[in-house]
């Protein structure tokens, strides 16, 4: 069955929906999603959203920029944070136009927390930037989004998978995409002008993680599949408060309001880390420095080891009651139902938990996707917006808030980009039988007489990413993940299904899922096995002559670079690089010299 629409949005998070909602001003725009929009997992983001408004002390973009670039270990596209954090004001009072019910000081200005890196003055002390509805920010965006797209006469495609991405033989345009209809298992061809990828997070091959279900990469598998690059994959964002061994989210906002991590001597440990910031370093170094703590045997049970078996203690008993219950209701919920414990009265064990990515396609800052990392070539019609894409605005870490952040304003610049020039882009002709990859692929599973089973692979594959791909990397650990993402791939080849119904066949959809998570592993363990340095997220450490395990350094020479991912025909991986956008670089454009100065890439200190 063939559909047509000028524009097809795939996602429904946030910035699925804001690019909908600008794109639907000049287009006939549908939104596809494999939940239901406002089940998208934008909702489950708690703390707040970065914007330097001012409201509860001075604050100023160019503050923001600087963190920004920062807190990326100098490894982001200064030109696209700059984008980030200037358009970050004018596009939270659109949000607050539209209704988004912001908390409020009692001037009832939007109200602001201190967040992660977020510093006042160049890093003089920790700044309230972060707007916030109580721990439940994405959720209000969420909700307000859609309602404005519903009001707009947006085409919702609700339960509606995405399976594949129809691009010309030279891969220098877009045709369309293939999506599966859970609830009757028809599959559809979307014939369409514009593609816009917004399938948001992808933290399911981690066995522990804040991503829900449903953030198993799509986009990111289809892109590789269709010889599309990846980029900046390796760095992958452990957010340091998890519950232990759960990995659910309890908001860095809870830091941001006075909650500290203490060790197993009792010891406020980030003091000694972060002299200044302290609790509130960026999350690579609150991350690596609680492994730290555990490795060496300060963590609560003292074993030494990581994952579910150590961690150590969230404070946020010092903060009242009713405070708590106001600001961080779901997290006093969130730790009350999973474990038992009443903030109030006693802290919480908390461990880092896989939460963001980055990396992802790569875009132009229009949300252009590149077809390759050469500058200004593209595929016409296509773009990537929000956690599945890569400006890239966060280099090697991302800080606490400029995720909703990017969202909005990338998802919002993706929609008057294509609003503008959706009329000029022609539209494609299909390729006879356009789903016939998608249909063979389901009639294969459907047939497979094979004795694996996606969920165990799932599982093996999640255990080998956290234990070797995570916060602290090696050469060893890393090839020992390579060889075992490769035995998966050879043995998903044999993965049989039980389910052969159509309707609501999750069966079939986890099995192609899997198939999605074990491509793009594949591409982050490779991306990571070869840079050869620390940086952000990614703690690379080697045995020293002792043979006790220290930390690479960073090493601008040889590494400041993206790193761009293909698969080959082979199903090898392709690895290529790019140069960050640094404005230094870029006198032609104009920069003013005090920035130039600020922005160079030094030592990070907080
Ligand atoms: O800690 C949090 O509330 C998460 C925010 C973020 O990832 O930006």
């Amino acid at each position: 069955m063939i559909l047509n629409h000028d524009v097809v949005i795939v996602g429904a998070g946030a910035a699925g929906l804001y690019a909908a909602y600008w794109a639907s001003t000049s287009a006939d725009v549908a939104v596809v999603s494999k939940l239901f929009p406002t089940r998208s997992h934008t909702g489950a983001a708690q703390g707040g959203i970065g914007a330097a408004l001012g409201n509860e002390e001075e604050d100023h973009p160019l503050w923001h920029w600087y963190d920004t670039v920062k807190g990326g270990d100098y490894l982001g596209d200064q030109d696209a944070q700059r984008i980030l954090t200037f358009d970050a004001p004018q596009t939270i009072y659109e949000l607050e136009r539209m209704g988004v019910p912001f908390s409020r000081t009692k001037e009832g200005k939007i109200a602001q927390r201190p967040f992660g890196g977020h510093t006042r003055n160049f890093g003089e002390r920790p700044v309230r930037r972060a707007c916030y509805a109580a721990a439940r920010t994405g959720h209000a965006i969420l909700h307000t989004l859609y309602e404005q797209c519903v009001a707009r006469n947006v085409n919702f495609y609700s339960e509606f998978q995405v399976l594949d991405v129809l691009l010309t033989e030279d891969k220098k345009k877009v045709l369309g995409v293939i999506a599966y209809d859970l609830l009757s298992g028809e599959t559809y061809t979307i014939h369409a002008k514009v593609v816009v990828f917004a399938t948001g997070g992808a933290g399911r091959n981690y066995a522990i993680t804040s991503n829900c279900q449903a953030n198993t990469g799509d986009a990111l598998g289809i892109c590789l599949r269709a010889g599309l690059p990846l980029e900046d994959l390796e760095f992958v964002q452990f957010h340091p408060t998890g519950l232990a061994g759960l990995g659910i989210l309890v908001t860095e906002g809870a830091r941001g309001e006075g909650g500290y991590l203490t060790n197993s001597n009792g010891e406020r440990f980030m003091e000694r880390y972060a002299p200044t910031v302290k609790d509130l370093a960026p999350r690579d170094l609150v991350s690596q420095c609680m492994y730290k703590e555990v490795l060496e045997g300060r963590g609560i049970q003292k074993t030494g080891r990581i994952c579910a078996e150590d961690w150590v203690l969230l404070h946020l008993e010092h903060i009242p009651k009713a405070e708590l219950i106001k600001k961080l209701e779901e997290i006093v919920d969130f730790a009350t139902t999973y474990l038992g414990i009443k903030p109030w009265e006693a802290p919480i064990p908390v461990m880092p938990t896989a939460h963001y990515y980055m990396g992802g396609i790569p875009t132009d800052n229009d949300g252009r996707v590149r077809r390759s990392h050469a500058d200004g070539d593209v595929v016409e019609g296509l773009y990537a917006a929000g956690e599945c894409a890569c400006v890239s605005v966060h280099g090697a870490n991302r800080l606490g808030t400029n995720s909703l952040l990017d969202l909005v304003v990338f998802g919002r610049r993706v929609g008057l980009h294509v609003a503008k020039n959706v009329d000029g882009v022609a539209l494609g002709k299909l390729p006879g039988k356009a789903d016939a990859r998608v249909a063979a692929q389901i009639e294969r599973l459907k047939a497979s007489k094979g004795t694996e089973k996606h969920g165990e692979l799932r599982r093996e594959l999640s255990e080998v990413m956290m234990t070797h791909v995570a916060v602290i990397r090696t050469q060893e650990g890393m090839e020992q993940a390579r060889a075992k993402v490769l035995e998966l791939r050879q043995r998903y080849q044999q993965v049989a299904i039980d389910d052969k119904g159509a309707v609501f066949n999750t069966d079939l959809i986890e099995a192609i899922e899997c198939g999605f998570l074990i491509d793009y592993s594949l591409a982050i363990v490779e991306g990571a096995l070869a840079r050869v340095e620390s940086r952000g997220a990614h703690e690379r450490q080697k045995a020293g002559a002792d043979g006790k395990l220290v930390k690479l350094a960073r090493d601008d020479e040889n590494w400041l670079k993206h790193t761009f991912a293909t698969l080959r025909a082979d199903g090898s991986v392709q690895l290529d690089y790019r140069r960050p956008y640094l404005c230094q670089e870029h006198p032609e454009d104009g920069w003013e010299p005090e920035v130039l100065e600020k922005m160079k890439p030094k030592e990070r200190k907080y």
